[in-house]
C-alpha cells in the first residue's frame, strides 16, 4: 500500500510583546493609515531580548507536538526553516533537538527565506514517502526584528517574529486514496537575488547585515509566481479552484493574499489571513495562518488546503494537502 505524508499536529507561537503601528510612528516617517493601507498590517510581535528563533521553534514544537499525542523522541527528523538563525553555526535545528531533549534522527536548517517552510514541507514529504524516515517536525521560525533597519520606513513597518509549526508522518492509504500531502511544487529564480536581501553574512560583511527590498518588483513577481504555481499544484492532481476549501498563503501584504485570490477566483472567505496580527513573519507566517485556522476551528479534517509562499532568492512554492 501507499504510503502518504499526514499533518498531524499543529503549533505556534508569538512573543508577548506587540509593536503597533502607532508606535513604529513615533520613530519613523509613517502613519497607522498608510500601513493599514498598503499593506493590511495592524501590529507585529517581536522577541524579546535574549528570545532567539530557537525559543520561538521550541514553543511551537512543543504545541504541534501536543496536539498530535506525541513525544520528541517519535520524530525522526527536524527541518527548521529559517533565515535568522541563531548563530552563523551549527544550524539552529541542532538546539531545538536539544531543547526538546532528543537524540534521535537528525536535524538541520533549510533556507529559503519566506518559502523556508514550504521547502520544509516537500523536503519531509519526499522523505516520508521514500520510506527513508516515518515521522518529521517542520517548523518556520523568524525573528526578522534581529534584521530589521529600523531607520528605512520601507521595511521595518513589514516585518515581525514568530514561529509555526507541523508534525508530519507517513500512513499506509488504499490504493488510489487521496490523503495527506497531494504534492509539492518548488521553484527559484536566483537571477532576482538582489530584489529583496540582507545586506551582511559571514562570507560577505561578516555581519548579518539588514534587510534591503525592491518592494513593487517583488510585488509583483509575488502574485504572478503565487497564482502560477496554484495552477500546477491543481493540474497535477486534476482539481480546479472551487475544490480548494483553503488557501493558506504566506502572509506578506494583505493586497498580495487579495491580489493572488482574484487573479485564482477565489473568495475572500476561502482565504486565511493573519498578516493584521503579526505581519511578515517570513518562513513561520504559513504554519502560524495554518494552526490559527486548525485551532479555530476553521480548517476541517478532509478539507483541501492550498498552501503558498514566496520569498527572497527568489523562491517559491505550493503545497496540496488533503487535511
Ligand atoms: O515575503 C515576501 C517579500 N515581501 C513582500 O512580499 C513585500 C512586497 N511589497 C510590498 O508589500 C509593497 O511593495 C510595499 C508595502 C513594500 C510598498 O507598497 P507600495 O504600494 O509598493 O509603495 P511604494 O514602494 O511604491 O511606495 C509608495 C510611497 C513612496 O513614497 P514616494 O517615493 O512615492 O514619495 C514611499 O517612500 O510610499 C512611501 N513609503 C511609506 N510611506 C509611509 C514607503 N514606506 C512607507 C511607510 N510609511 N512605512
Amino acid at each position: 500500500m501507499p504510503i502518504m505524508t499526514q499533518i498531524i499536529g499543529t503549533g505556534s507561537y508569538l512573543p508577548e510583546r506587540v509593536v503597533t503601528n502607532d508606535d513604529l510612528a513615533k520613530t519613523v516617517d509613517t502613519t497607522d493609515e498608510w500601513i493599514r493601507d498598503r499593506t493590511g498590517i495592524r501590529q507585529r510581535h517581536i522577541a524579546a531580548e535574549g528570545e532567539l528563533t530557537s525559543d520561538l521553534a521550541f514553543n511551537a514544537a512543543n504545541r504541534a507536538l501536543e496536539a498530535a499525542g506525541m513525544v520528541p523522541q517519535e520524530i525522526d527528523m527536524i527541518i527548521v526553516g529559517t533565515t535568522t538563525p541563531d548563530h552563523t553555526f551549527p544550524a539552529t535545528s541542532a538546539r531545538v533537538q536539544a531543547m526538546l531533549n532528543t537524540g534521535n534522527g537528525f536535524a538541520f536548517d533549510l533556507q529559503a527565506v519566506c518559502s523556508g517552510f514550504i521547502y520544509g514541507l516537500s523536503v519531509a514529504d519526499n522523505f516520508i514517502r521514500m520510506g527513508q524516515i516515518n515521522t518529521a517536525l517542520v517548523i518556520g521560525a523568524e525573528t526578522m526584528s534581529r534584521l530589521i533597519d529600523w531607520q528605512d520606513r520601507n521595511t521595518c513597518v513589514l516585518f515581525g517574529d514568530g514561529a509555526g509549526a507541523v508534525v508530519l508522518r507517513g500512513e499506509e492509504v488504499a490504493e488510489g486514496e487521496k490523503r495527506g500531502v497531494l504534492s509539492t511544487h518548488l521553484h527559484s529564480n536566483g537571477h532576482l537575488y538582489d530584489l529583496l536581501h540582507a545586506s551582511g553574512g559571514p562570507s560577505w560583511t561578516q555581519t548579518a547585515g539588514h534587510i534591503r527590498m525592491q518592494g513593487k518588483d517583488v510585488f509583483r513577481h509575488a502574485v504572478t509566481n503565487l497564482a502560477s504555481v496554484v495552477d500546477e499544484a491543481l493540474e497535477a492532481n486534476g482539481l480546479g479552484y472551487d475544490d480548494i476549501d483553503w488557501l493558506v498563503p504566506h502572509q506578506a501584504n494583505q493586497r498580495i493574499l487579495d491580489g493572488t485570490a482574484r487573479k485564482l477566483g477565489l473568495p475572500k472567505s476561502r482565504v486565511v489571513v493573519t498578516v493584521a496580527e503579526h505581519a511578515n513573519t517570513s518562513a513561520a507566517s504559513v504554519p502560524l495562518a495554518l494552526d490559527t485556522a486548525v485551532r479555530d476551528g476553521r480548517i476541517q479534517r478532509g478539507q483541501l488546503l492550498m498552501m503558498e509562499a514566496m520569498g527572497a532568492g527568489l523562491t517559491w512554492g505550493a503545497g496540496l494537502v488533503r487535511f
